[in-house]
């Protein structure tokens, strides 16, 4: 054997070392590391929408493709009263579509406990009730406490937490109690501080997880290993190569059964706050220097701190925020969003919005971030489009007499789970004529293993104890200084700040046409 860098590394890696330098990994492998430990997961707000649609599926099929651990407690807390067998219909009801041969053993792990939000002697109950399920089966008590309740209740839950000693960590044992948060984290900085403060008051920061499902999707995930598994493309990833970034997330649903939530927050609070500079911090940060939660939670706070604020004028100018009106989605009529239950008939709330962001570091100088979300669009989809820049001089003009098209790079969230990569080609035939083309990689291809869907992979982590996909409140902070201006600036009144535009539902928003979307 002939001795060059690469092969005196392998020869090192094989031989002395004992290892293999392959990096192929069965698929099966990616889904979990290890045993996970036994634990007894706590739901509050266990008969709610979010336990329906998404909890009660997501634990479901961890349980079948076997990543839940074997002798995993699920305790559904709710002020209703029910008993263990009527909760565990419920929960059959929310899986019905999934494959119920296992349905059985799973239930046997079900069990439901009243619960008052503010009452004491509820959550002494809860102890002893879960001091009693966890002998023999969690013997250490690791605990998970879902807070799948409207944010009204965190406060007095994670104090009734506290006082009744359910925060409290096992040091001799190594039992862990962690809780989770759904946004909204406050609904503005003072609030988030405030809330943060409670929690703190009986957890410590490596016992909160503040869940941002988007994080945990695999699509977005993959932003990072793109970027940084890849020596391709970063070198181009910087304002001397990139003219804009537009990033949407788009949906076709309206506000469905949570006017009383919506109408309090609107798009702003509930989806840039959040999903959206986290898909900013995403394409923005610089390289960590370790995939660990903190190094990529700093560099994604360094993004969060870099944004340029919008002062009253900028908000004028790079703010479009909408409402939609009655129209069309999917070829049947939805009503306005004022038409919906629980709506106020003359809400100011907006329902789309699109920002022209600025990221002010070395890096991004200059470079615009479009940033577009809105209810009751014309149809879902969640993707980043990177636009790069124009040739700086193009040959072609002479024969051509048009600009080219400049390259693309997008990466798909949803439905598109795929990244391409769109550039020019010359058509056949004896003219000189170009045409975009697209070079495709779908995140399915040559994968044939299990696939966890973002509430499944958020759950994983939680009960491995990993930060990586939660928010950091500095991180929460940092993006509620940033919208708190805009926030304030449209208030109720709307006169200081931009102006609120109606658009039809079913398009792509006011205006009504699709020159945001162009390519
Ligand atoms: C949630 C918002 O966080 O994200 C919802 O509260 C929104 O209003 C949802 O519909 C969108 O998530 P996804 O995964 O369907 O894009």
């Amino acid at each position: 054997m002939e001795f060059s860098g690469e092969n005196i590394d392998r020869y090192i890696d094989t031989v002395i070392k004992g290892q293999t330098s392959d990096l192929r990994i069965p698929p099966e492998a990616c889904l979990v590391e290890g045993s996970l430990e036994p634990c007894t997961i706590v739901i509050f707000g266990a008969t709610g929408d979010l336990t329906m649609r998404k909890l009660a599926p997501a634990l479901y099929n961890l349980y079948l493709t076997g990543a839940l651990p074997d002798s995993v407690i699920i305790v559904g807390a709710a002020r209703s009263e029910m008993s263990h067998v009527q909760f565990r219909e419920r929960i059959r009801d929310a899986v019905a579509g999934m494959d119920l041969s296992n349905w059985d053993r799973f239930a046997a792990s079900l069990y439901y406990q009243p619960v008052q939000f503010e009452s004491p002697d509820s959550f002494a109950q809860l102890s002893a009730v879960l001091h009693g399920l966890e002998k023999g089966r969690n013997p250490k008590g690791n605990k998970i406490f879902y807070l799948a309740i409207p944010p009204s209740f965190y406060a007095s839950t994670a104090e009734l937490l506290g006082t009744t000693g359910l925060s409290l960590e096992r040091e001799s044992g190594n039992g862990w109690v962690r809780i989770v948060v759904e946004k909204p984290f406050g609904r503005d900085l003072k609030t988030a501080v405030d809330l943060n403060r409670t929690l703190h008051k009986h957890f410590e920061e490596h016992q909160i997880f503040r869940i941002d499902h988007y994080l945990a999707k695999e699509t977005v995930q993959n932003v990072l290993m793109f970027r940084f598994a890849n020596a391709i493309f970063e070198p181009l990833w910087n304002r001397m190569f990139i003219d804009h970034m537009r990033i949407t997330a788009a949906e076709s649903l309206g506000v469905e059964n949570r006017a009383q939530y919506y109408e309090e927050s609107g798009v702003l609070r509930d989806m840039f706050q959040n999903h959206m500079l986290q898909l900013v911090s995403l394409v923005a940060m610089e390289p960590p220097s370790r995939m660990e939660a903190d190094y990529i939670r700093d560099e994604k706070c360094k993004v969060f701190r870099s944004l340029r604020l919008l002062s009253p004028v900028d908000s004028t100018r790079q703010v479009v925020l909408g409402q939609y009106t009655a129209g069309t989605v999917d070829g049947k009529p939805v009503p306005g969003y004022r038409d919906e239950p629980g709506v106020n008939p003359n809400s100011r709330t907006p329902t789309f919005a699109m920002m022209k962001v600025f990221v002010d570091n070395w890096r991004w100088q200059g470079v615009p971030f479009y940033l577009t979300s809105g209810k009751r669009l014309a149809k879902k989809m969640t993707e980043i489009v990177i636009h790069f820049k124009k040739v700086p001089h193009s040959m072609f003009r002479g024969i051509l007499g048009e600009g080219i098209s400049s390259n693309l790079l997008t990466l798909g969230i949803y439905p598109d789970e795929r990244i391409h990569l769109t550039f020019q080609t010359k058509n056949p035939g004896a003219k000189v004529c170009l045409r975009s083309v697209r070079m495709e990689f779908d995140y399915r291809q040559d994968y044939t293993g299990p696939v966890l869907d973002a509430y499944e992979k958020a759950i994983m982590d939680c009960i491995q104890g990993d930060h990586m996909l939660f928010w950091r409140q500095d991180g929460v902070e940092l993006c509620w200084s940033f919208l708190d201006p805009l926030l304030e600036a449209c208030g109720d009144c709307f006169d200081k700040g931009p102006e609120l535009l109606f658009y039809e539902a079913g398009t792509w928003g006011p205006g009504a046409d699709d020159a945001w979307r162009a390519d």
